[in-house]
C-alpha cells in the first residue's frame, strides 16, 4: 500500500530547514505520497522547490489558519491546536482524489518531528489503525501504549490527560485509507478541548481501543520523536528582512 504522509507547515525562519530535513527522510521511502499543506493563502515557490527536489510523488496544497485561531510569537504553544485547517484540507484532498483507491495508509507527520526509516514499514503494515510509541512527548521520554502478556493493548502510559479516549500524540498512529474514505465528515476541529484532536478523529472513525493494532514490536521500539526546533534568535533587522521577503521563495547566496 501507498503511504499518504500529511504534513501541515507554516512560514517561519526555520521552515526551509525543517522541510529539507523531512524531505531527505521521505525521499528514501518507497511508495510514499507526500501531502504537504501550507498554512498560507497560496503556494510558496520555495516550498514547491523543496518538493520538486525531493522527487517524491506529492500534492502541494494550502489552507490558511483563520487569524483568530493563529498563535502569535507571544502565545504559549498549547493555547490553540495547530494544523487543524491544514490536516482537514488534506482529508478533503484525499476524499476528492483518492476515491476508489483500494490500498493506502494515512499518517499525520509534523514537519519538525524526527523519523526513523523503520517507522514507514510499521505504517505500511497497518490494517485498520496501528499505534506505536513516540519519543519525548507529553512530559515523558517515551509515551506508549501498554501491551499485556498476550500481546494485547491494555492501556497507555500517558500522564497528560490520561482520561482521554486515546491519550496519544498525532505521531503515534496511522489509519487505513478506507476508513478515511468511508467517513466523509470526519475532521479535526477547534470545538474539542486541548489534546483531544487525536481522540476526536479516531472516535469519529468508529474506532475503539480494542481496534488498535500495537506495532513496532509490541510497542517496544521508538521510531518517531516529537522533537521541537528552538526558535532562532534574530536581530531586529533580520526579523524585518524575514517578514518582508519570503526567504523560502529564493535561494539565498
Ligand atoms: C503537537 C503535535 O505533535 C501536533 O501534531 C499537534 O498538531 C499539536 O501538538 C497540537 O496539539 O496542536 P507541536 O510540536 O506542539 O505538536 O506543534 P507544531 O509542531 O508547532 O505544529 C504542528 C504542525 O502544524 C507542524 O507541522 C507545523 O508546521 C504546523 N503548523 C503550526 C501550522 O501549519 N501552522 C501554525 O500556525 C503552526
Ligand atoms: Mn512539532
Amino acid at each position: 500500500p501507498m503511504i499518504y504522509f500529511i504534513t501541515p507547515t507554516h512560514y517561519r525562519p526555520e521552515q526551509r530547514a525543517e522541510l529539507t530535513r523531512l524531505s531527505n527522510t521521505l525521499r528514501q521511502v518507497p511508495n510514499l505520497f507526500w501531502i504537504l499543506v501550507e498554512d498560507a493563502e497560496k503556494r510558496s515557490p520555495g516550498v514547491a522547490e523543496v518538493l520538486a527536489r525531493s522527487k517524491l510523488q506529492h500534492a502541494h496544497i494550502f489552507s490558511l489558519t483563520p487569524a483568530d485561531k493563529k498563535l502569535t510569537d507571544k502565545d504559549k504553544n498549547w493555547k490553540l491546536p495547530r494544523g487543524v485547517e491544514q490536516r482537514n484540507a488534506a482529508l478533503t484532498w484525499i476524499r476528492t482524489n483518492l476515491a476508489g483507491i483500494q490500498k493506502g495508509v494515512v499518517y499525520f507527520g509534523d514537519d519538525d518531528n524526527s523519523y526513523d526509516l523503520r517507522l514507514f514499514d510499521e505504517i505500511r503494515a497497518v490494517k485498520k489503525v496501528g499505534v506505536w510509541p513516540v519519543g519525548i512527548v507529553g512530559s515523558l521520554l517515551v509515551e506508549t501504549p501498554i501491551i499485556g502478556a498476550e500481546g494485547k493493548l491494555t492501556g497507555f502510559n500517558s500522564i497528560w490527560k490520561p482520561e482521554r479516549p486515546f491519550p496519544i500524540d498525532m505521531a503515534a498512529f496511522a489509519v487505513n485509507l478506507q476508513l478515511i474514505l468511508a467517513h466523509e465528515d470526519v475532521a479535526f476541529t477547534y470545538e474539542v478541548p486541548r489534546g483531544y484532536q487525536e481522540s476526536h478523529l479516531l472516535s469519529g472513525l468508529g474506532i475503539s481501543a480494542s481496534d488498535l493494532e500495537p506495532m513496532a514490536d509490541h510497542c517496544s521500539k521508538v521510531y518517531v520523536w516529537h522533537t521541537r526546533t528552538e526558535k532562532s534568535k534574530l536581530t531586529a533587522t533580520e526579523r524585518e528582512k524575514f517578514k518582508s521577503s519570503n526567504l523560502l521563495a529564493v535561494e539565498r547566496d
